[in-house]
């Protein structure tokens, strides 16, 4: 499409922006898919198991626009408490020769009001709505911006994702080490019934980490998530690690790398997630998603759902419904019946 290889032309972030805008634009098109690319995700019946990675649409501006680009659910932010405007600019670049994305931009975002008064404004959701949170730059305590975030968005969200892996807030991924995670969980997660209680429905929420986690690690993280009644754990974020293979120019610019070669690295950890703690925590596979190939990839490696995002912007505004199409006939070709019996097949 044209237009799509016109916002290339553009610095990363304008281009970013004017995709925004233009996406609202577009007709809606359903993705159409065949029934044996269901899945259940937490409650959520989806359609297939292709969905909006947080980051996008950190603003909820364009919600409408990316289900009418045939996701089956879409992830907003992420959000914090005060609206806070991130780090200075550039902060945002493509690595074309990679096809891959570095950022830093640091959670700029309108804050969980003006958020709110957004998601309010939009009445009901054309599909299943993520609302992924996190805590503002200047904060000195994350449990109190999580629970702000929980108390202001859950009645507007179908699931909530805690994001403790951005590589661009200090201190962030810290809460991944397991006795600090444990100490933001439980609270969280009191206060989730809570709330679920009030709405009279559930309220699923999930958590996202770092692929750049041991293997060690991120299994600890699992555990404990799963104990604590976590509904699905997403790997991963952007990683922080800059493989040998990189060759565009940007690839030494400070920030989280995500698209193409992210995938192998956090396809990887997902599998081995899995291998340790089996079904008993549903998985949701992110990064590097290009192809139907990888979708499955995922699946098999024990995803119950994915997330992409780099991928919409160097394939365009057709990727989800082409991934939609080629991963029918890729079940037809591999002699799957149905894509939820795939989950976990390779682990
Ligand atoms: C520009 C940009 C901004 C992002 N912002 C967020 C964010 O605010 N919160 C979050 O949890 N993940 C964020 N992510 C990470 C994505 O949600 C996703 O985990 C990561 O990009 C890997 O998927 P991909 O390879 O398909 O892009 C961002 C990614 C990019 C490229």
């Amino acid at each position: 499409m044209v237009l799509h290889r016109a916002l290339f032309a553009l610095d990363a972030e304008r281009a970013h922006g004017v995709g925004l805008k233009l996406l609202n634009l577009l007709p809606s098109r359903p993705a159409n898919a065949s029934p044996r690319l269901e899945t259940a995700l937490a409650g959520m019946n989806l359609p297939h198991p292709i969905g909006l990675a947080a980051g996008f649409d950190k603003n909820a501006t364009a919600v409408r626009g990316f289900a009418g680009l045939g996701f089956a659910y879409v992830e907003v932010g992420t959000v914090t408490p005060r609206p806070q405007v991130g780090n200075p600019r550039p902060r945002l670049f493509r690595l074309e020769t990679d096809a891959a994305i570095i950022n830093r931009l640091g959670f700029n975002n309108d804050g969980v009001a003006t958020v709110g008064k957004r998601l309010r404004a939009l009445g009901s959701r054309p599909v299943p709505l993520g609302i992924n949170i996190g805590m503002n730059k200047d904060s000195r305590e994350a449990l109190p911006d999580y629970l702000t975030g929980m108390n202001a968005l859950s009645s507007l969200a179908d699931y909530i994702t805690l994001n403790v892996s951005s590589p661009n807030t200090p201190g962030l991924r810290a809460l991944q080490q397991v006795d600090r995670l444990r100490d933001l969980l439980r609270p969280v997660l009191e206060r989730r019934a809570e709330l679920a209680r009030d709405l009279a429905r559930r309220l699923p929420v999930f958590l996202k980490i770092a692929p750049d986690l041991s293997i060690d690690e991120a299994l600890a993280i699992a555990e404990l998530a799963r104990d604590l009644g976590i509904d699905a754990l997403m790997i991963s974020n952007t990683t922080i690690d800059r493989p040998a293979t990189l060759s565009s120019p940007a690839r030494v610019e400070t920030g989280g790398l995500s698209g193409k070669p992210l995938m192998q690295p956090s396809t990887a950890l997902l599998r081995e997630v899995r291998r340790g703690i089996g079904k008993s925590l549903p998985l949701i596979g992110i990064g590097g998603i290009f192809k139907a190939e990888d979708v499955l990839a995922k699946i098999l490696a024990g995803a119950t759902a994915v997330q992409l995002y780099s991928g919409l912007v160097y394939e365009g505004p057709g990727l989800v419904r082409r991934l939609v199409r080629d991963l029918d006939r890729l079940l037809d070709e591999r002699s799957i019946g149905r894509l939820a019996e795939a989950i976990g097949a390779d682990a």
